[in-house]
């Protein structure tokens, strides 16, 4: 059995692969191809810690994965990170684990990855502008992966923390090909941005309606309660909504869930399941001047599909 760091990860996986891994295991979800239950969590009382078990079995892909997350707020006393990932693959066909690999950076991957098959399928080929809100650690990823499938013209950043902002500028152009600048408010990066993406800790949104241009997509990856929302409700209720899975959604993605709440839509209203527009059941962007959303809550077959790519790279060296 492998035993994986992040940084062999980092330096192994490449992005492209990820995403299009995890483009086909959203199909595989909505078709019911893949077995996924529901996320289970688990306290650990004694250490004020929570366990998230995150499992599962991809046939086409000939894997099983659970990732196993932890969340133990106290760990900031003890200069430990508070939020920890493993993803343990095994062998669906004997049940042998095969690798136990770092989840961070996986995690980072699959999270940049759902971004970048939503900007697929509902951005506007001709977006030019790309807008940031949240410079934290996943903010990485998602440029990066938005980056495997389109070439923007000019990326523009935003963080609460304006240091954040900065530093990531600086560490992003050199990673990237492309214009990168700082913004310092939220609306003025929405009034510009022809896709926007929100990847913070926001409780309250970060993106009201009327800052909105007709025709841009939004990814909103930070918010997975119902407590949380990045969107404004309005801006929600007033898109077409597209989620990774409805059932999660219902449970997880606070954007949703307080537009339900305060009677501006109903669940009826979300228009489909990534998953359903890759597999060509529903149509993805319809005309130029629509307003899209993906909303990702994130799913286990993302970990399967970056655990796939991770393992075929594993055999290969
Ligand atoms: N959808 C998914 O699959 C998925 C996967 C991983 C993480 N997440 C979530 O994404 C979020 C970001 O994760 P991370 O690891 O980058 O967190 P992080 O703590 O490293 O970064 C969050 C950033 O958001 C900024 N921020 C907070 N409130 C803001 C506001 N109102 N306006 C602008 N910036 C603000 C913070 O200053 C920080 O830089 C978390 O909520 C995390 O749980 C979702």
């Amino acid at each position: 059995m492998r035993v994986v760091s992040d940084s062999e990860v980092e330096e192994i996986v490449p992005v492209r692969e990820v995403v299009e891994a995890v483009e086909r295991g959203y199909a595989a979800v909505t078709s019911g191809k893949a077995v996924m239950p529901v996320r289970s969590r688990m306290e650990i009382k004694e250490y004020l810690g929570d366990v998230l078990l995150m499992p599962c079995y991809v046939p086409e892909f000939n894997i099983y994965s659970l990732k196993i997350v932890t969340v133990y707020p106290k760990n900031v006393e003890k200069n430990l990170p508070t939020v920890s990932a493993t993803v343990v693959i095994l062998n669906p066909e004997t049940g042998e684990a095969l690798a136990v690999a770092e989840g961070r950076v996986l995690t980072g991957l699959r999270t940049g990855a759902a971004t970048a098959v939503g900007v697929k399928y509902l951005a506007r080929r001709d977006s030019r502008y790309v807008g940031i809100i949240g410079c934290g650690y996943q903010a990485k990823w998602q440029l990066l992966a938005l980056t495997a499938v389109m070439k923007p013209e000019k990326i523009i950043v935003y963080d609460i923390v304006e240091e954040k902002a900065r530093e990531f500028v600086n560490r992003m152009s050199s990673l990237l090909d492309c214009e990168i600048t700082q913004s310092l408010s939220g609306e003025q990066l929405a009034r510009v941005s022809d896709i926007i993406i929100t990847v913070t800790t926001s409780k309250t949104p970060v993106v009201k309606r009327e800052w909105i241009k007709p025709g841009t997509h939004i990814s909103a990856i930070g918010a997975y309660t119902p407590e949380m929302a990045e969107l404004d409700p309005a801006l929600v209720a007033n898109a077409k909504v597209v989620v990774d899975s409805r059932e999660a959604a219902r449970e997880e993605a606070g954007d949703i869930i307080q537009a339900v709440n305060r009677g501006l839509m109903k669940w009826d209203d979300v228009y489909a399941e990534i998953g359903e527009i890759i597999l060509g059941w529903k149509k993805g962007r319809e005309d130029e001047d629509e307003i899209t959303i993906f909303k990702s809550v994130g799913l286990a077959v993302q970990d399967a599909a970056a655990a796939k790519v991770l393992l075929n790279h594993l055999k290969t060296k």
